[in-house]
């Protein structure tokens, strides 16, 4: 049987559910044909058995690789990019009755930020209810890349730069080697993978150039310059897999289905309300 056969309804059919191909093309993978293509080269697996043509699968229930990077495809999953005005808490709720980053996107379902940013700091955030996801993508060793600009006091000294360049001792440790390059005269344009708390401020702190604006431009492969302030929109389904590509290349060995689990719980409790005043 060929794969276009198949994509037509005609290949062998495995089980109940919805079509393999029907589901990867919902998912962002292209046309059906495309999708049965990826079946037929092998790199489609279905709970770690490379899948067939005319596999059928149940989205609640099945969990489906390709090229060996998991594919969120349960229904009812939103994701959300907003641009986070300064003042908007990302929070769930506020003691101080500052707008909260939950109230900036739609009610139901409930989602939660992954990551957080501080009240003062405007830029991207991505909100979902993929508990799964974002225990991969802020798991604390392995954090996807992040993207700053920084405005500072004033004009940052070599040294300086050279010290977030290399790492720098803060209460809670050493940070990790920061790619950094000065933007005009007092602009910073800082990445790290890191996601301490108000580490980027507490970084430019530490080296006696204190942050003036703060603003997220990137978070992976996630970027959007249109988006204005207090703006959302639904991430595509081509943006959703390079965020799991992105979490895949960091996944450490031993992050597998048990340890997500507890990581959607986590993402679960997150929802709640933890005001903490940021
Ligand atoms: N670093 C900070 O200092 N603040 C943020 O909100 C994010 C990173």
């Amino acid at each position: 049987m060929s794969a276009s056969a198949d994509w037509r309804g005609d290949g062998p059919d495995e089980g109940t559910g919805d079509r393999l191909q029907k589901v990867l093309a919902r998912a962002g993978f292209g046309s059906r044909r495309v999708c049965d293509d990826m079946i037929a080269a092998g790199r489609v697996e279905v709970n770690g058995e490379v899948a067939q043509l005319g596999r059928r699968v149940d989205p609640e229930v099945d969990h489906i690789r390709v090229d060996g990077v998991d594919v969120s495809i349960r229904p009812g999953l939103v994701y959300y990019l907003l641009n986070k005005p300064a003042g908007m808490v990302s929070t769930a709720s506020d003691p101080e009755g500052r707008p909260t980053v939950i109230s900036a996107v739609p009610s139901e379902p409930r989602v939660h930020s992954v990551g957080r940013l501080d009240a003062a700091t405007e830029g991207l955030l991505v909100l979902t209810n993929d508990g799964d996801l974002t225990f991969r993508l802020t798991h604390p060793r392995y954090g996807v890349e992040k993207e700053y600009l920084a405005e500072l006091a004033t004009r940052p000294r070599p040294a300086a730069l050279r010290a977030l360049r290399e790492g720098v001792e803060l209460e809670d440790g050493m940070t990790a080697p920061a790619r950094v390059s000065q933007v005009g005269d007092v602009g910073l344009r800082i990445v790290i993978h890191e996601g301490r708390n108000r580490q980027v401020r507490r970084m430019c702190d530490a080296v006696g150039h204190p942050v003036v604006r703060l603003a997220r431009i990137r978070i992976g492969p996630l970027a959007d310059r249109r988006l204005s302030p207090g703006e959302w929109r639904s991430l595509t389904a081509d943006e959703i897999r390079a965020l799991e590509e992105a979490a895949a290349r960091l996944a450490p060995p031993g992050a597998t289905r048990a340890e997500r689990r507890a990581g959607e719980r986590r993402a679960a409790e997150r929802g709640k309300a933890n005001p903490d005043g940021r």
